[in-house]
């Protein structure tokens, strides 16, 4: 790893919205770090603040005390502009919703981002990213002619072209059926093997147990899970945690299949994104079996974890 500072570290963060008899504490003195390279789950009932610690994270909104490090940056301490700019440039965003423009093909809405800055070579970064997803054969399709999966891969792609610190995932299977949650668990892992820093937001633990890390969140209140492995209390079930230094990912081939783009390229800002969708009430708490898992993905089954609080 880099040695450099957490991609982000929030220190005893509270959120409280209103006052008087309306008062919510929707998030009690949070602290958590994420490092580079992590894939942490954040998973949590209906009403438990995931949303409200998304939209911190997201810096989209900030906490009413505590402080907010983003790569060693105080949140708390910068202006509008500033965390619009981190917001744009450094954090790539998939919500439910897919959020894609209907009347722009693939490549159209990945390249987006990149509009913003006016970067160069706009096109073959957004195919280049689309590579990345496995959809390099669907690149001038517009949203209506493609899947709910692969519209979730465009959106993927396009948080990945701007090449940020952190893809923050809000219930990003939420609107998709088994096989494409399975497609898109796959890919979100994939990318953390290569060293993406990923941060997912659900009510459901099969969808957490993607994660090599999953935090939980309840009356606004954190409590980290550990891995069964490392409780001594079976052997042989956790997954090993990827440390390998950050690198380009390997292509993720669709059901349609075909040769793989480039990698993405430099770095840009996205455009302004939606609040997140709201999510529904907690799942079975069960880990992920063959049924979120595609066959021929590169990824291994999630680890079995117990909670304990902290
Ligand atoms: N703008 C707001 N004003 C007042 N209270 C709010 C506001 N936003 C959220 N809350 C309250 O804060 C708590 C946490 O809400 P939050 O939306 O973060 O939960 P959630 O875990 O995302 O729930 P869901 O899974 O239903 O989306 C809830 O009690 C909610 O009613
Ligand atoms: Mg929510």
């Amino acid at each position: 790893m880099s040695g450099g500072p957490a991609v982000l570290s929030l220190e005893n963060v509270c959120k409280t919205y209103g006052s008087g008899e309306t008062r919510v504490e929707a998030l009690r003195s949070v602290s958590l770090e994420v490092q580079r390279g992590d894939f942490v789950a954040i998973i949590g009932p209906s009403g438990s603040g995931k949303s409200t610690l998304m939209n911190i994270l997201g810096c989209l909104d900030v906490p009413t005390s505590g402080r907010y490090l983003f790569a060693g940056d105080d949140v708390m301490r910068l202006g509008d502009d500033q965390l619009a700019r981190i917001r744009n440039l450094r954090i790539g965003f998939v919500f439910q919703q897919f959020h894609l423009l209907k009347k722009l093909s693939a490549w159209r809405n990945v390249e987006l981002p990149l509009l913003y800055r006016r970067a160069r070579g706009r096109r073959e970064k957004a195919l280049a990213a689309l590579g990345l997803v496995g959809l390099d054969h669907r690149v001038d399709h517009t949203p209506n002619e493609l899947s709910g999966g692969q519209q979730q891969r465009v959106a993927i792609a396009r948080a990945l072209v701007t090449d940020p610190e952190l893809i923050l995932a809000d219930e990003p299977t939420g609107n998709l059926d088994t096989t494409s949650t399975a497609e898109i668990l796959a890919i979100l892992y994939q990318l953390h093997r290569e060293g993406r820093t990923i941060v997912l937001i659900t009510h459901d633990p099969e969808i957490a147990a993607v994660a090599a890390r999953v935090v939980r969140i309840s009356d606004g209140v954190l409590t980290e899970e550990v891995p069964v492995a490392l409780t001594g209390r079976r052997s042989g079930a956790a997954r090993p945690r990827p440390r390998a230094p950050r690198r380009r990912a390997a292509p993720i081939a669709d059901t349609g299949g075909e040769a793989a783009s480039p990698p993405a390229g430099a770095a840009g800002p996205p455009e302004p994104r939606a609040q997140p969708a709201p999510v529904s009430p907690a799942g079975s708490g069960r880990p992920p079996g063959d049924r979120l898992w595609p066959r021929n993905s590169a990824t291994t089954p999630p680890s079995s974890r117990r909670t304990v609080t902290s």
